[in-house]
């Protein structure tokens, strides 16, 4: 069944449609338009999937291999020069076919050449179609850190297919789980309830559990983007709260320079894992409920402890994360199960104290 979502306000004017096998009939209709066509698509994805029947000569499609490297000012040049040379113009659009690098990276270019071109974004992966291509976030990494420079804009249309998740494999899956499971822990406990039931159905792929986890999670994201677009908020509306578990995971990442053998789903569950152990620590969360997330982080098979949360250098990397100011920590936390909350100018020797 389609479902379509649509926020619509002063800042945001976007539609997400949620369908089984929606990809092939969006494209068939975008085909027949005669404005020109940039698809920048995960090399994977256009392998596993014939999606270009007819080839129009107006599209222009770019096979990327993709990982958590192509988000980079490197990239960035490469593809702006394509689209460049092959003369896009204000009247084209920039569709973005793959996961949340290669999302970040589109997003981050249509917002930026020519000053904005119309934007879709066709999520492929968990994570993707559940947190990336939602909210308007894009961006790349530099050597300070990762998504230190990107911009807000919001992709005109995201087409959600859960059936193009079908060639995903399970780890993948479970790095989306991650972000799921975020939305529960900081949002609705009722929501976690029923993940902790049916979280192998999720993985497994067994529709109806997709999809109905896919859109919980989006109307939950929609949420927060719709109270705070810009993370301007510092209370419990914030858009930060959406980042539980990403200050430490981002570090994570960094120091493992990026490499494939730590997914960013599998950092955050690290990272939600050491913030939930903090929030324990500071008397809010109950011992009850943080053994409960421990133990469903242990069955569904993620990670929730790296040696690198020992490594010192952890601390400079958090101490450049986007959310803290005036060298004091700023962190997402959690009162109980389903509510989070922004803990502000945590001193780094106390934070440090408190991982341990
Ligand atoms: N902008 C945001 O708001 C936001 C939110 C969350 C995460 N992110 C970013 O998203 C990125 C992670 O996204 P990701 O996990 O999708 O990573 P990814 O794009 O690297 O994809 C993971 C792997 O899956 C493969 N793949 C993609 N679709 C596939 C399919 N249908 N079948 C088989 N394989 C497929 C890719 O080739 C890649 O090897 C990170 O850079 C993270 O920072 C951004
Ligand atoms: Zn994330």
């Amino acid at each position: 069944m389609k479902k379509i979502l649509t926020v619509d306000n002063k800042y945001i004017n976007s539609k997400i449609i949620i369908e089984n096998n929606s990809i092939k009939k969006f494209l068939k209709l975008e085909e027949k338009k005669d404005n020109k066509i940039f698809i920048l698509i995960d090399k994977k994805v256009f392998n596993t999937n014939n999606f270009f029947v007819k080839k129009r000569k107006n599209i222009f499609c770019l096979q990327i291999n993709s990982n958590e490297k192509i988000k980079s000012f490197n990239s960035y040049k490469i593809i702006i020069n394509y689209l460049l040379k092959n003369n896009i113009d204000r009247s084209s659009t920039l569709i973005a076919i793959g996961g949340g690098t290669i999302g970040d990276l589109s997003g981050f270019i249509a917002s930026t050449i020519l000053r904005g071109v119309r934007f879709i974004s066709i999520p492929t992966t968990l994570l993707s179609q559940v947190d990336s291509s939602i909210g308007g976030k894009n961006g790349i990494n530099v050597s300070y850190g990762k998504n230190l420079v990107g911009t807000f804009y919001h992709p005109h249309l995201v087409i959600v297919d859960p059936a193009i998740l079908k060639s995903l494999s399970i780890r993948q899956m479970r790095s989306g789980y991650a972000e799921i499971l975020k939305y529960a822990l900081i949002n609705d406990k009722k929501f976690y309830l029923w993940l902790k039931k049916n979280y192998s159905a999720i993985l497994t792929k067994k529709r109806n559990f997709l999809i109905k986890s896919i859109e919980k999670s989006i109307k939950i994201k929609l949420k927060y983007i719709v109270s705070d677009e810009k993370e301007k908020l510092i209370n419990s509306a914030s858009r930060a709260m959406l980042n539980f578990g990403h200050t430490f995971g981002h570090a994570l990442e960094a120091m493992n320079q990026y490499k494939t053998n730590l997914t960013h789903g599998e950092a955050v569950s690290i990272g939600m894992v050491t913030s939930a152990k903090i929030s324990h620590k500071l008397k809010k969360i109950n011992k009850l409920e943080f053994d409960d997330i421990i133990n469903h982080i242990k069955n569904v098979g993620l990670p929730f402890s790296s040696k690198n949360l020992k490594n010192p250098k952890i601390y400079n990397l958090i101490s450049s994360d986007k959310k803290n100011m005036n060298n004091s920590i700023n962190l997402i936390l959690l009162k109980k199960i389903g509510s989070a909350y922004y803990k502000r100018g945590l001193n780094i020797n106390k934070l440090k104290n408190l991982t341990k």
